[in-house]
This record gives structure tokens, C-alpha cells and sequence, in this order.
């Protein structure tokens, strides 16, 4: 079986599996939180090189104020009781998002998760936090235009290559497959510039009952797709024309 270098995962669904459940929506957060743990681990078993895991979107300021609360407190956890697990799998941890927005508590132990476990050289792993790829965009623009205005590139250099190396994320590859969970078929915001070719998986459950035998079909799924990226598949290319007698 093919493993796709970079796999995203939109995490959807907490709050409506807790509702299923007659719980508040913290109820799934907490799950939530739990699943993406485990998760993390099985994909650094199987030797991924890049997870990145949509955490909390620019636009998820817009919930209510105890969520929004509940949502860092559950990162603040998670992240310093998993330090130990990150660096027995020889995980590296890194953030894309305008961290500095996040509550001051939440960024220290953001930048002592990257020092701590940045020269392990297993599968990257990537937080997106208060991240936007219409903001990612913006930003690597502005950074951009500062570059013309002191003269270190000309506005006739810029090309893809160049404006990826602008986007925060151009440390990372772009991602192979994308799966969101809870059935919505949607980006909310991530990775736009990035998923131009992603290979996409909807999966039904939502992501406090995810589990290796959903992410296993999404890998299988993902081995049977054929990526063109714009060309024709040469296993479906047509025969060699048949010689045209005059
Ligand atoms: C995903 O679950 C978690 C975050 C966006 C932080 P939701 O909280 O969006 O759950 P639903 O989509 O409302 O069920
Ligand atoms: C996307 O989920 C963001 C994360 C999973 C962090 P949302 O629940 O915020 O997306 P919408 O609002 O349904 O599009
Ligand atoms: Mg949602």
C-alpha cells in the first residue's frame, strides 16, 4: 500500500456527535481531543512524514466565549501530558496560524513543544491554530510586496515557486489527501492555495469516533485514485493509432 507523504485532517463534527449523545458540545471536544492523540500516534507507526490537523480556524473566534475557553484549555492539556509520547515517536511539532494571537499560556508551550521535540527526525506534525488560508495568503502577499519595496526581489520573479516560499506553511509539502469527518464536503478556509491537486476524503463519522479503520480506508481510498495533475493517465491513454493507409 502507497502512504501519501502529507495527509490534513479537517476535524469536524465534536460538537454534534456530544448533541447525539444528549451532551453539551464540550462533551465532544474532550473526546475530540482524545481521538486526535491516538490518531497522531498511529500515523507516526506507520511511518507518515507529515500530519497537519486543522485545530481551531481564524473564523472559530465567531463561538462562544466559554468554547473558544475550553478549546485552548483542552490544547494547554493535551500538548504538555503529550510531550513524552511526541518524543518517543520521534515526532517533530510545529504551528502554522497567527499563534500570536492565542492566549499567552497556550504560545509558550506551543514554542517549548517545537524546541523540545525539533531535532526529531520521524513524522512532522503540524497544528493549524487560529489558521486561515485566505489570511496565509494575505500575509505571504504583504511580506512579498515588503521584499519589492527594499529591493530584494523584482515584481517580474514572482512565480508559484517563489510565493509558496512566502506562505507560512512552505515548510511543508502540499498536502496528498485531505479528510474531513462529520460529512461536510467543504475546506472552511484551509489549505487553499495548498489543496490545488489534494485528493479529498469525505468520511461520514464524525471525529470523536474516528478511528485506524477510517483512516486505513482513507489510504486505501487514496491508493485508488489516479493523480493526473493535468495530464492524461498512461494506463488510459489511447492505443497507438492504427497506420493510415493512402
Ligand atoms: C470540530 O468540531 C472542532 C473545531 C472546529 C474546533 P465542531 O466543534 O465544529 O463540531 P460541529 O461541526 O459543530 O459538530
Ligand atoms: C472547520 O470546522 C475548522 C476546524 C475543524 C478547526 P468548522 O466547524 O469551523 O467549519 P464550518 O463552520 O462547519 O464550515
Ligand atoms: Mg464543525
Amino acid at each position: 500500500m502507497l502512504l501519501p507523504d502529507h495527509i490534513a485532517i479537517i476535524m469536524d463534527g465534536n460538537g454534534r456527535w456530544a448533541k447525539q449523545r444528549k451532551h453539551n458540545r464540550f462533551f465532544g471536544h474532550i473526546r475530540g481531543a482524545k481521538v486526535a492523540y491516538s490518531i497522531i500516534e498511529e500515523c507516526a507507526k506507520i511511518n507518515l512524514k507529515y500530519l497537519t490537523l486543522y485545530a481551531f480556524s481564524t473564523e472559530n473566534w465567531k463561538r462562544p466565549k466559554t468554547e473558544v475557553s475550553l478549546l485552548m484549555s483542552l490544547l494547554l492539556k493535551h500538548l504538555a501530558k503529550e510531550q513524552k509520547k511526541l518524543m518517543d515517536n520521534n515526532i517533530s511539532f510545529h504551528t502554522i496560524g497567527n499563534t500570536q494571537e492565542l492566549p499567552i499560556e497556550v504560545q509558550k508551550l506551543l514554542s517549548e513543544t517545537y524546541e523540545v521535540t525539533k531535532n526529531n527526525t520521524g513524522m512532522k506534525l503540524t497544528f493549524a491554530l487560529n489558521y486561515g488560508g485566505k489570511q496565509e495568503i494575505i500575509n505571504a502577499t504583504k511580506e512579498m510586496y515588503k521584499s519589492i519595496e527594499d529591493g530584494k526581489i523584482k515584481a517580474s520573479d514572482i512565480n508559484q515557486d517563489l510565493f509558496n516560499s512566502y506562505l507560512q506553511s512552505s515548510f511543508l509539502p502540499n498536502p496528498d489527501l485531505i479528510i474531513r469527518t462529520s460529512n461536510e464536503q467543504r475546506l472552511s478556509n484551509f489549505f487553499l492555495w495548498q489543496a490545488a491537486y489534494s485528493e479529498f476524503y469525505f468520511c461520514e463519522k464524525f471525529w470523536p469516533d474516528f478511528d485506524l479503520s477510517d483512516l486505513n480506508n482513507a489510504i486505501d481510498s487514496f491508493n485508488n485514485r489516479s493523480r493526473r495533475f493535468g495530464n492524461i493517465d498512461s494506463k488510459l491513454s489511447d492505443p497507438p493509432s492504427p497506420r493510415v493507409h493512402q
